[in-house]
């Protein structure tokens, strides 16, 4: 009875290779930002002692508009928001506006405000895709005891909750070399487009200082400078 046997044998060939085509389809498609939401956010940051700095804020995205807003507690360690005519920028409150083509930071305590890049010079305008292209998936992994979907380019990683439709994935953390942002809470709820409304300080003609990280990116464009996150 040889057939029933090369039978069996085959049907359990087939059925391996469907189990190594499933695993191989498993890498899921490719993480989308969401088109808009408002987030809680943690930023960790290293200092120049390579220590790490803590701060809270609040991150606002709207595709759509165009328009991002990024409200850190204490802007002191931030790249972008150090040194922008301040000389030692102790706890301070922290605005990053992008809207318009324009990226202005905004220190509400001391209503200031400066000009810091335009969409000629890579910034001012989000674009969801510059921050997620050609990721490569790593499988699935735990951070601080959150499962998720873990995907790296170069030395920037991303990591978002688990799921088959994209769309549903929450972003969980943003990793670069020196700063890491935590999303706590993305809501995709469409933000208030007044939170984008620049305050009466930003104005164009009121550039941040070219010595600050602002004034390099005026100078070199942001793609030419590896630490600043292409978020802003
Ligand atoms: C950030 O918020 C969390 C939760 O409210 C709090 O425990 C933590 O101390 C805050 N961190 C800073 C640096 O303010
Ligand atoms: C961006 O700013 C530069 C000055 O640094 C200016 O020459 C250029 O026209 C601006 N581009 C846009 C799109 O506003
Ligand atoms: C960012 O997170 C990674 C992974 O948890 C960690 O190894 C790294 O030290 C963090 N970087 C900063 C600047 O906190
Ligand atoms: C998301 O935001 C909406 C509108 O502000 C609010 O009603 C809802 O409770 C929020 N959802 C969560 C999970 O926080």
């Amino acid at each position: 009875m040889p057939i029933p046997f090369n039978f069996s044998h085959i049907k359990i060939v087939m059925i391996i290779s469907v189990i190594l085509i499933n695993l191989v389809a498993a890498s899921p498609s490719q993480p989308k930002w969401p088109q808009y939401f408002i987030s809680s956010i943690t930023d960790t940051i290293l200092d120049e002692n390579q220590n790490q700095k803590f701060t809270n804020g609040t991150y606002y995205f709207n595709f759509l508009a165009r328009s991002s807003r990024i409200d850190l507690e204490d802007g002191q360690y931030d790249p972008l928001c150090k040194l922008n005519g301040f000389e030692d920028l102790i706890y301070n409150p922290c605005r990053i506006y992008a809207t318009g083509g324009n990226t202005f930071i905004f220190y509400p305590v001391d209503s200031y405000c400066c000009w810091c890049c335009n969409a000629s010079q890579g910034c001012g305008n989000i674009y969801p895709n510059a921050l997620l292209r050609e990721l490569e998936f790593l499988g699935e992994n735990e951070i601080d005891g959150k499962s998720g979907y873990f995907w790296k380019r170069d030395d920037y990683a991303y990591f978002e909750t688990i799921g088959d439709n994209p769309e549903n994935r929450d972003t969980i953390i943003i990793i670069e070399e020196s700063k890491n942002i935590t999303f706590e809470s993305m809501n995709r709820t469409l933000p208030d487009q007044k939170t984008f409304d620049l305050p009466w300080e930003c104005k164009v003609s009121h550039s941040c200082p070219e010595e600050s990280l602002c004034g390099r990116i005026r100078k070199k464009g942001i793609d030419n400078l590896k630490d600043i996150s292409p978020i802003y």
